[in-house]
């Protein structure tokens, strides 16, 4: 079987390697195509191949037209709102995710970004420190939960809401759970998201829900842009001379946002998952997740049921 990886931002070196093993040592041919920067060359490299593996990559109903043999196609990654889970079912392609694998690095990073934050992106005017600090997560998955460790190891309280996750998990690790997301914005110093883009989470963060932070309120976003309602946010920051707005997902808008000096900052390239360490994670498991889809039907983590 030929298995192709897309990637616009490509996988660390270590990662492909590996991947090419899996997917050599199950007898399998591995094909690449990085960096690439226009459709058409997406559409081209799917036209042979039986399997895909992506990461933010766009798999929608004009890649699968494209990809006349594809049988399953494994989103390196947690989010799979970048495949179009209808298009997939209707051409009997198996949609995945790899769960878990790079939850680690997006917690990191929620980390590093918050410390810039907190020091006023390292102006040399005296900013503040996170101990002592309430720390909200919105949605306890995996990125969640690790938040969750790394902000009691800065000395953080900690406190979450996840309308989906089973009772008592939260409390289990450690957090306090609250009871709707308004409680977690009313309780926290810094509010971290962590929900998917689904209908209903879509434009769910603006005007009335980040209004309800404390003074000197910190929300930060490492999930999806698509999650925020940009206008009512940056009416809100006019407003509220006070919020830090840190996000690992460029926005929209963000030359209206970055005239909030001192309190708004935007990585150029999402960067949650961009370490070493995720690539391989990711990348491996979505390779042996294609190796046990041919050879036994495994379709474990099939997310287009
Ligand atoms: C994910 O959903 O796994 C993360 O957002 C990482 O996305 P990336 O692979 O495009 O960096």
């Amino acid at each position: 079987m030929k298995v192709l990886v897309a990637t616009e931002k490509p996988f660390a070196a270590a990662a492909v390697e590996g991947i090419r093993k899996e997917v050599e040592n199950a007898g399998h041919e591995l094909l690449l195509l990085e960096k690439y920067t226009e459709k058409a060359q997406l559409l081209e490299a799917v036209k042979d191949v039986e399997a895909l593996i992506i990461r933010s990559d766009k798999v929608d109903a004009e890649v699968l037209d494209a990809a006349k043999k594809l049988q399953i196609v494994v989103r390196a990654g947690a989010g799979y709102d970048n495949i179009d889970l209808e298009a997939a079912t209707a051409h009997h392609v198996v949609a995945e995710n790899t769960p878990g694998q790079n939850s680690n690095a997006v917690a990191e990073l929620v980390f590093g970004l918050l410390v810039y934050a907190v020091r006023n992106f390292y102006n040399g005017k005296a900013g503040t420190e996170l101990m002592g600090k309430k720390l909200g997560i919105l949605a306890f998955g995996n990125v969640g939960r690790n938040v969750a460790r790394v902000g009691k190891g800065f000395g953080m309280e900690v406190y979450a809401y996840d309308a989906f996750c089973p009772a008592g998990v939260i409390e289990q690790a450690g957090v306090h759970a609250v009871k709707s997301g308004d409680e977690l914005f009313r309780t926290c110093d810094v509010v971290s998201l962590h929900i998917p883009a689904t209908p209903e989470t879509r434009g769910s963060i603006g005007y009335d829900t980040v209004g309800q932070l404390k003074k000197g309120g910190i929300l930060i976003n490492t999930a999806r842009k698509e999650v925020i309602d940009e206008p009512g946010l940056i009416k809100l920051m006019g407003e509220r001379t006070d919020l830090k707005f840190i996000t690992d997902i460029k926005p929209d808008a963000d030359a209206e946002f970055a005239k909030f000096e001192g309190r708004y900052f935007s990585t150029p390239k999402k960067m949650g998952a961009q370490t070493a360490e995720a690539n391989t994670n990711a990348g491996i498991a979505a390779a042996r997740q294609i190796n046990a889809f041919f050879k036994d039907g495994c379709t474990k983590f099939q997310v287009n049921k």
